[in-house]
């Protein structure tokens, strides 16, 4: 990013200090993780409540002017408990039209529209207020609106809530393949408030144990064994259930973004399943089946290519079937999924390449994969 960075912007704010890490400042219901990037290093605050104010977001809005970028369904359950929490800032506000299908070009200029019109400087703050199609869009127009400005993400799908918030991926959707125009721009703050929860679509809260269930398979057999135990208590919505999910996904993937952030190697590891299932995605056309619905599909296939010994592919399916995730593609053609594939930005020297599994919980990207194996396992497309 050329010019003056975001994180310049907080510089000073940074991580939470260590004192206050685990638990703010004795509020034990407050769990905090930092993702350690040196000065652009920031918190993810986690809490019941926070954005009715347990959680103060002024300091991490830097100037006097912030924009809140919501969407028509989010905006009407929390904008005005998000307004209330910035009370003394300059607050402007858009909503853009609901759904992965508008994860476009066209959004993004609408949204760089508004931050024109409302005459937004450097030291305006981008606010993204919803999923993760909001806040990839989001991201993406903070990175790019006057070469940066600030940025705060404030998740609240369970997917972006241990995903997309995460880690500084932002982007659109091209029509020929997924997330293929963006940038990697860290968020000062991500604020997860888990009673916003309590309003997501059942199906969505499943398309979000999808990415839970990725970093168990990858990462950490022990969470992966937890999440077989507990899944009945995250499908019921349970509090303390999902809590300690959302701590433990942030938690790996900060420790893998800290490690990696641009992906040259470990972090590709978080795109187990991803392969498949953009392809999906772009397949159906974007919106028909949630994003965590095409993962979780493509996890079973990715398993399948792998080599893994025991029942542990097994164990994969079965819960994700049994968080209600689909584990098999649509019926969208073998040929036209390889296809689409071949837009996957793993893609490297013109070659293929997969995050496959040795083991539930040890995962690797590999260009050296069985092609007939390939084969076998998209035909279950045709
Ligand atoms: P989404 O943003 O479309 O949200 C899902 C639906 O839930 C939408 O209709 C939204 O309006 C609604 N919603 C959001 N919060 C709600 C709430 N609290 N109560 C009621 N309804 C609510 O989808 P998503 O699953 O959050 O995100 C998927 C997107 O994230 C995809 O575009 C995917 O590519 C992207 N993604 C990005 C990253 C990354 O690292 N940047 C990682 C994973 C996924
Ligand atoms: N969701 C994949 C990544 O953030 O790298």
């Amino acid at each position: 990013m050329g010019g003056r960075h975001a994180g310049d912007f907080y510089r000073g704010h940074g991580p939470l200090p260590q004192f206050l890490c685990g638990t703010l400042a004795g509020m034990s219901s407050i769990r905090t993780i930092n993702v350690e990037l040196g000065f652009r290093s920031y918190p993810i605050v986690i809490g019941a409540g926070l954005l009715g104010g347990a959680f103060d977001l002024r300091p991490y809005v830097i100037g006097s002017d912030c924009l809140i970028v919501s969407n028509e369904t989010v905006a009407p359950l929390y904008l005005e408990k998000l307004k209330a929490n910035l009370v003394g800032k300059s607050i402007a506000a858009i909503e853009l039209p609901d759904g992965e299908a508008y994860k476009t070009t066209d959004t993004l200029h609408m949204l760089l529209d508004k931050l024109v019109d409302i005459g937004a400087n450097r030291d305006t703050t981008v606010i993204a207020l919803g999923g993760g199609v909001v806040g990839d869009i989001a991201g993406f127009a903070a990175a790019s609106y006057m070469r940066g400005v600030g940025f705060v993400q404030v998740p609240t799908t369970l997917l972006a809530q241990v995903d997309s918030s995460v880690g500084g991926k932002t982007g659109v959707n091209h029509p020929r393949g997924k997330n293929l125009i963006g940038a990697f721009y860290q968020p000062g703050v991500v604020l997860i408030d888990t009673q916003t929860l309590a309003t997501l679509p059942e199906r969505e809260l499943k398309a979000g144990l999808a990415e839970v269930i990725k970093y168990g398979a990858i990462a950490d057999r022990g969470f992966f064994a937890w999440l077989e135990a507990n899944i009945d208590a995250l499908l019921a919505g349970d509090a303390a259930a999902l809590a300690h999910a959302i701590q433990r996904s942030c938690e790996l993937k900060a420790e893998i973004v800290a490690e990696d952030e641009r992906e040259g190697a470990r972090r590709a590891l978080l795109n187990f399943g991803h392969t498949f299932g953009h392809a999906i995605e772009h397949c159906l056309g974007y919106g028909e089946w949630l994003h965590g619905e095409a993962v979780a599909a493509g996890m079973v296939m990715a398993a399948a290519l792998s080599d893994i010994p025991g029942d542990d592919a097994a164990r994969l399916a079965a819960l994700l079937q049994k968080a209600g995730l689909p584990t098999t593609p649509p019926r969208i053609g073998a040929s036209k999924m390889l296809d689409a594939m071949g837009m996957d930005k793993k893609v490297l020297h013109k070659q293929l390449r997969f995050v496959l599994l040795k083991a539930l919980g040890e995962a690797f990207v590999t260009a050296d994969y069985d092609v007939r194996k390939l084969q076998q396992v998209l035909e279950a497309a045709d």
